[in-house]
């Protein structure tokens, strides 16, 4: 089996990706707040200095992929942990550990982006600019103007920043050069701890009143499948895709996306 590095491994999509690993007799290296191999608060620099670290040295050295699942939804007044988990959470990991998975020769890369990229109105060009640019700061005052849709804008920010990084660094000479195949899934509603707690929220019957055409939520255990299919012998020629699996809401929404 190969090893495999999982964020957000104690819930959910990154749960079941784990379960689904673990399974097929492959080691996973989960990183979450607790009940995993590394606990580590993606929030802060320490916080993913240090589950960098671990990973490495669980990993001796070799990654056969990552599956960067580690999120939070669209929590009011959480804009900036928001951008931290889903943005740098993944960047500076992925930076972290690039010659773990160089040292695999066909490694594969997995990102939760989200369908909310394509879905949310009124995100500022500028604060996505700003998050790519190293200033995530400055972007989330500039998120903060969007007073009552902050949460849900710095959500659809982080994401789009966050596949945009992907896509971007998909194709170097440092990722896809080395063998590297790295790829974004965007997902949909999806019933996890996530969605449930959007849906018990105040804002629940806005969550509800989205349209899925489909007229039902995606399950963890379909994510996971498509996922293990993205780490897979099949996705080798898969590069900087982003993969939508949302029940048909983009094509609803952008019929003309293509
Ligand atoms: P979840 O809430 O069930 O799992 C996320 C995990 O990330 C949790 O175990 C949590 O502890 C961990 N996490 C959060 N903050 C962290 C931190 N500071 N440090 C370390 N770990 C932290 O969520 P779910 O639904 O499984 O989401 C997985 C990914 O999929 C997220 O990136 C989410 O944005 C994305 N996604 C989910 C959708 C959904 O409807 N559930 C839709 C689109 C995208």
């Amino acid at each position: 089996g190969g090893t495999y590095l999982v964020t957000g491994a104690a819930s959910g999509i990154g749960r079941a990706v784990a379960e689904r690993l673990r399974a097929d007799g492959h080691m996973v290296i989960g990183v979450d707040l607790r009940d995993v191999e590394v606990c580590a608060d993606l929030s802060t620099p320490a916080g993913r200095r240090s589950a960098i670290d671990a990973v490495l040295t669980a990993a001796g050295g070799r990654l056969d992929g990552a599956v960067l699942a580690a999120g939070l939804g669209p929590a009011k007044g959480h804009e900036d942990v928001i951008v931290a988990v889903n943005l740098l959470g993944v960047t500076e990991l992925l930076e972290g550990v690039r010659p773990a998975l160089a040292a695999a020769g066909d490694a594969k890369v997995v990102v939760l982006g989200s369908n909310s990229t394509t879905t949310t109105p009124f995100v500022p060009r500028r604060a996505v600019r700003l998050l790519l640019d190293g200033n995530p700061d400055r972007a989330v005052r500039q998120i903060r103007r969007r007073r009552g849709l902050a949460a849900p804008v710095a959500y659809a920010a982080s994401k789009l920043a966050v596949t945009r990084w992907c896509r971007e660094h998909a194709v170097a000479d440092d990722w896809a050069g080395v063998g590297i195949r790295m790829n974004v899934i965007a997902p949909g509603p999806v019933l996890t701890p996530l969605l449930r707690a959007q849906l018990d929220s105040s804002t629940g019957s806005q969550v509800r009143s989205f349209p899925v055409p489909i007229r039902q939520y995606g399950t963890p255990q379909q994510l996971a499948d498509w996922i293990v299919v993205m780490l897979s012998p099949s996705a080798d020629f898969l590069v900087g895709s982003v993969l939508t699996v949302d029940g048909g809401t983009d094509a609803l929404l952008r019929p003309d996306g293509w």
